[in-house]
């Protein structure tokens, strides 16, 4: 069981699960409390824009494999370092090309992550055994203040993969991250409630490798928005690089997905607002646009579990913005854990 610190406005309490305080009318004491606890080799998980990361010291051994242990996920697949700003990426990365720092420039703090040769500073445990390192600044003001208070202490990065069990649906609510992983957490280690994740889906990861950008993960960051900053046609060459989330089966909830077809009385339905519910479907969400169907598709998926739902349908949204990153997912999560 670990604590719940929530951080609304500008006060924060401490939530032992069944009975809360408060700690600190400041969210500055609360921020340090949390940095000074990953300092400790202990977790933090906090919000980020995208979805809750469930993060470590980058450069703690047995914190990296508290993370690992806790979502139950195999040690090679590696995880994202967060960073406050890109002022600080040098020491974690050798090449930067050009085109990257172009993408940095526009893009961060924001919904992506940059795959970069590693750096010395950067150990196997971080990268699952490759020579590159993924970086990200996050644009979620509490996870920010988080990063900027580790550094301030002595910090360098905090490594975070999503604060879901390995192949689960990634939370974007405090709540969900508690459903997912309370049991696992120990005493000291801390979740941060910063309000529903605004993006909603993972970051878009791209691979700073090669000559020219090549996206590994789909996210909120388009192909057409990195072509049009970087002036580069994005290369689709088979690569090396693993990415767990691209794994057939991953972003899975309990019951069965199924993508597009009419859904039948007792069935969760997911689907934006403009398409009626039919009679006896238990719609789980209609979103307005595709923007907000990446918002709310995850609290929706989990939603369809809580209610033991053994069928959830989804209308996949049309496009070749964020529903890009939106049907990646629904074709993962239809294959089942
Ligand atoms: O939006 C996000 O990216 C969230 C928030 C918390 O930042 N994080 C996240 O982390 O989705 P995770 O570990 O659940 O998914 C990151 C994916 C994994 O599939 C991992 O294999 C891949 O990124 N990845 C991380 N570092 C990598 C690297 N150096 N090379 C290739 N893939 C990498
Ligand atoms: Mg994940």
């Amino acid at each position: 069981m670990c604590r719940t610190l929530v951080i609304a406005g500008n006060s924060a309490r401490i939530n032992h699960m069944s009975q809360s305080q408060f700690v600190s009318k400041c969210t500055t004491d609360a921020l340090q409390l949390a940095a000074t606890t990953l300092l400790h080799g202990n977790l933090v998980a906090f919000p980020t824009e995208t979805v809750y990361g469930l993060g470590a010291d980058a450069l703690n051994k047995q914190a990296v494999a508290r993370i690992y242990e806790t979502k139950g996920r195999p040690s090679d697949h590696p995880l994202i370092v967060h960073l406050h700003s890109m002022q600080v990426m040098g020491q974690w990365v050798e090449d930067v090309p050009e085109f990257a720092i172009a993408l940095a420039r526009d893009f961060w703090p924001g919904p992506m992550t940059l795959i970069f040769k590693r750096s010395t500073l950067v150990q196997d445990f971080i990268t699952g055994g490759q020579n590159n390192v993924g970086l990200r600044v996050p644009a979620q003001p509490i996870a920010l203040a988080l990063l900027k208070k580790f550094e301030e202490l002595g910090g360098e990065g905090i490594a975070a993969p999503s604060a879901n069990r390995f192949g689960h649906v990634s939370p974007t609510t405090a709540q969900a991250v508690s459903d997912e992983l309370s049991q696992y957490l120990a005493t000291d280690d801390l979740l941060l409630d910063g309000g529903p994740s605004q993006v909603g889906v993972e970051s878009t990861i791209i691979d700073c490798t090669t000559k020219s950008p090549k996206i590994l993960r789909p996210g909120a960051i388009t192909e057409e928005m990195i072509e049009e900053v970087t002036k580069l046609d994005l290369s689709y060459d088979a690569t090396e690089i693993r990415v767990s989330g691209s794994l057939e089966n991953h972003y899975s909830p309990s019951a069965h997905v199924i993508l597009d077809v009419a859904p039948v009385a007792g069935d969760g339905f997911i689907a934006l607002s403009e398409i009626p519910t039919p009679d006896g479907v238990i719609r789980l969400a209609s979103p307005i646009n595709n923007e907000d169907f990446a918002r709310v598709l995850y609290a929706a998926l989990r939603s369809g579990d809580q209610q033991s739902l053994t069928r959830i349908v989804v209308k996949q949204p049309s496009g070749d913005d964020i529903s890009v990153a939106i049907r990646d997912r629904l074709l993962r999560a239809s294959r089942g854990r």
